[in-house]
């Protein structure tokens, strides 16, 4: 199952993210955690002890960008390999957690035609190849948007979750993305409701977000602000929050099943 999680800033990507993947591990699954995000702290989020700076973004890996695309200094940017090669990347540049394998990327550079293209081009295959090639379930924590995700990718998609919290401006942003999102060709966009605090906040997320199917809720959880001061995993003593992605992910589950062909 291919899973990519986004939304506006702050809404709970990464907290849903680090969720999801502790779940999918305890179900027997295979799974890689992929930080997408610039400002990379999914490691924290998993409780990884060590400082999450330890983990060198890929897509700061000038030798490993320069080696896979060719682009050499002088050429930067102008000449390189839009393919390059990905598929041991996942082993080499994982981090095993508990089972969870966490890559950290870096983001997507945007902007004009001079950006660091060599750089995106990697990042896109590596991607490309995990949503398309790889059996596990793949789990992107990524920034609001598509930018990491092609045409290619997008058909590797099985769900995207746009997390929204009780509020119009991450609503707004979360028709935003649909609208991309159905542009590349992901069909099933879902959302999933975070820090609500009533049944009226729920119902009036899903009357805002015009018919995106929502996966779950997840109620306001004030140990998370204590799981994040004692540097501990999202997950850990916190059982309300473990049982309400319990119901994202068999939400999940069902949805992928369907999405599947049959016969
Ligand atoms: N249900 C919740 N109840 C209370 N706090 C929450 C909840 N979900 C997330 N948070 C807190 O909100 C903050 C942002 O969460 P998180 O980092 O998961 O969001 P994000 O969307 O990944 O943010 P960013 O856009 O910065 O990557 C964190 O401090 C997190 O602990
Ligand atoms: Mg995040």
């Amino acid at each position: 199952m291919k899973i990519a999680i986004t939304g506006k800033g702050g809404v709970g990507k990464t907290t849903l993210c680090a969720v999801l993947a502790r779940l999918f591990v305890r179900s027997g699954e295979d799974v890689f955690a992929i930080d997408a995000d610039p400002d990379s702290n999914l490691a924290s989020a998993l409780g990884y002890r060590q400082s999450a700076l330890d983990i060198t973004p890929l897509i700061r890996m000038k030798e490993l960008i320069k080696e896979r695309t060719g682009a050499s200094p002088d050429s930067y940017g102008k000449f390189f390999r839009l393919n390059p090669e990905v598929s041991d990347l996942p082993e080499k540049y994982s981090v095993n957690l508990d089972g969870i394998r966490l890559m950290v990327l870096g983001t997507i550079y945007k902007g004009g035609s001079g950006c660091a293209c060599p750089e995106n081009a990697l990042l896109k295959a590596l991607i490309n190849h995990l949503f398309v090639e790889r059996d596990a379930v793949v789990l992107l924590d990524m920034e609001a948007g598509v930018e990491h995700l092609g045409r290619a990718t997008a058909t590797g998609v099985d769900a995207m979750i746009v997390v929204v919290e009780p509020g119009l401006r991450s609503i707004e942003t979360a028709l935003h993305i649909r609208s991309l999102a159905h542009d590349i060709g992901i069909k099933r966009v879902t959302a999933v409701g975070n820090k609500v605090t009533s049944d009226r906040q729920k119902r009036l997320i899903v009357e805002h977000l015009e018919g995106i199917p929502v996966l779950g809720f997840v109620s306001q959880n004030d140990a998370l602000i204590d799981a994040d001061l004692e540097n501990r995993a999202a997950f850990e003593k916190n059982e309300r929050l473990v049982a309400e992605v319990e119901k994202i992910k068999e939400q999940l589950d069902r949805t992928a099943l369907s999405s599947r062909p049959t016969g």
